[in-house]
């Protein structure tokens, strides 16, 4: 039998979980101090917004099919509700036409070209820039919430990125850019073993820094 010397303790079983757990703590605090340097630098009354994508999608990066989401995921519905809960949603023409409405509890920007463009209880823009110049002045974090043109449009310039991502290839018609994940850290990871089992993550820019009226990004 292998002998173990004394003076080595084998890891509590706890340590991973431990050691985690702190790591996440740093990092939240560290994620804090970086925010409140933005604000601080950034101030002089204007509010910094953070851009997310939100977006769920198959492992060939299939986000759509013929103007719908091609499949049903009991419980990422939900999910979508609680994220975006007293924020702004901001979408493409075709995205808000596959929902039909105005969802309740955020404010709806919807761009399209239609110049005469109407959507009930929703505000309508003509282009990128004025979808951001639209969100309310004390909004913290604004959610792109697709579709494929406008994720294109926009990834460059996403913050967060909240990836809803099914383990399966799916046929579609419209996809999820490619982003490169290095210039990201991703902040949660997690495994939802449901009856439709999916992964969740939360990507977040590092050294991102948020919108501001006077920010050169989304020219229109
Ligand atoms: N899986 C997911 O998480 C998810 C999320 C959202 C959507 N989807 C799916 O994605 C699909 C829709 O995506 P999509 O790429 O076809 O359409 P989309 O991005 O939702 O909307 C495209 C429309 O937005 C307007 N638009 C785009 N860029 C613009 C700009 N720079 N300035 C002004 N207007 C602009 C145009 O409207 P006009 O033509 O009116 O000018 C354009 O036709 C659907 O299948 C939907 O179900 C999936």
């Amino acid at each position: 039998m292998k002998r173990v010397s004394p003076s080595i303790k084998p890891a509590a079983p706890w340590y991973g979980a431990k050691a985690l757990a702190q790591k996440v703590a740093l990092r939240e605090e560290k994620k804090k101090q970086n925010l409140k340097k933005i604000y601080q630098e950034k101030e002089g009354g204007v509010n910094v917004m953070l851009i997310s994508h939100i977006v769920a999608m198959a492992s060939n990066r299939v986000i759509g099919d013929k103007g719908e989401i091609p499949w049903k995921i009991p419980g990422e519905q939900k999910m979508f509700k609680e994220i975006t809960m007293g924020h702004t949603m901001i979408m493409g023409r075709k995205t808000y036409e596959a929902i039909g409405r105005a969802l309740p509890g955020r404010t709806n920007i919807v761009i399209t070209r239609q110049t005469d463009y109407a959507a009930p209880d929703c505000i309508v823009v003509h282009d990128l820039k004025s979808a951001l110049q639209s969100c309310p002045s004390d909004e913290s974090e604004a959610f792109i919430i697709g579709g494929g043109q406008i994720y294109q449009a926009t990834i460059s310039s996403a913050d967060r990125v909240y990836l809803t991502v099914l383990p399966m290839e799916v046929p579609g018609d419209t996809y999820f850019p490619e982003f490169s994940e290095s210039d990201f850290e991703v902040i949660r990871s997690d495994f939802i073993d449901a009856i439709v089992p999916y992964h969740f993550y939360i990507y977040e820019r590092i050294n991102g820094n948020g919108w501001v009226e006077s920010s050169p990004m989304l020219q229109p």
